[in-house]
């Protein structure tokens, strides 16, 4: 399959063709997701909920990112690889995002790194671009300022939210960003952020008019109980791998696997 390389996400936003968007954490899953189409894999600090037990971003570190960003990459044959720089690992400024986003391309193969923040963050997006990486935005709700924002919320209700959200997305874009996530925005307000940028916006709760969607793949596919309101399941995944679980452990139990189909002869 051909690559999918940072233009051609430009290329389907000028032809009004939607971006799709996935997380992924590992190797057997970004397999998956590849083969079935999906144009960029994220390997998101939600790694910190979704894989590792925490219940913020916060705890994640480049360390945590390195091992599943390069599982992720070499599984990829067609999907970009987007890496999230964690909390930590770049807000002091562009020479520590720099360090970071530079020890994450060359251990793991990706091709594009993302983080949070608008004006906030412009700098170090510039830097980065400057440097020859590709950067996401991510504004909205972020989650790595989820003690600033009080929980998960949606932002840029209001007029003047709304107006900051806007010269946030500006801001990201004239650093160099090729594209911004915009999580839990009203519909209107999404759809004025992608009205007035050239690069494409990924909406997550953030309503039909944005140029791509992303979701976390565990939410997508299923994989627990509960899931976000703004997430559709597309699959009851978490239970058909529960009900294998339950028949395998109920066929070793019973004596019926392994059998002489699952067996070697002498
Ligand atoms: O970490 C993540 O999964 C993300 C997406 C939800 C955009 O940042
Ligand atoms: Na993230």
């Amino acid at each position: 399959p051909k690559r999918v390389r940072v233009h051609h996400l430009a290329e389907a936003k000028a032809r009004g063709e939607k971006i799709t968007m996935l997380t992924a954490y590992d190797g057997v899953t970004a397999t998956i997701l590849d083969a079935a189409g999906v144009d960029t894999l994220l390997v998101g600090d939600s790694i910190g909920n979704v894989m590792h037990g925490h219940t913020s971003t916060i705890p994640v570190t480049v360390d945590d990112m390195i091992p599943a960003a390069r599982a992720v990459a070499r599984a990829a044959k067609r999907a970009l690889v987007i890496v999230d720089l964690p909390f930590g690992s770049y807000e002091a400024g562009p020479a520590q995002a720099l360090e970071t986003s530079v020890r994450i391309f060359k251990e793991t193969g990706a091709a594009a790194v993302k983080l949070e923040g608008g004006r906030r963050s412009a700098a170090q997006i510039r830097a980065l671009t400057d440097a020859g990486i590709p950067v996401v935005g991510h504004l909205g709700f972020t989650p790595q300022s989820e003690n600033l924002l009080g929980g998960p919320r949606v932002q840029g209700r209001g007029d003047a939210a709304a107006e900051a959200l806007c010269a946030d997305a500006k801001a990201v874009e004239e650093a160099g960003a090729i594209a911004v996530v915009l999580e839990m925005v009203p519909v209107e307000v999404a759809a004025r952020v992608t009205e007035i940028l050239r690069i494409p916006t990924i909406g997550i709760g953030a309503g039909p008019e944005c140029d791509g969607q992303v979701l976390v793949w565990t939410d997508m596919a299923g994989m627990t109980d509960w899931s976000p309101r703004f997430a559709k399941r597309f699959a009851e995944l978490g239970r058909a791998l529960q009900q294998a679980a339950v028949d395998y452990v109920a066929d070793v139990k019973g004596g019926t696997f392994p059998d002489e189909a699952h067996s070697f002869e002498k």
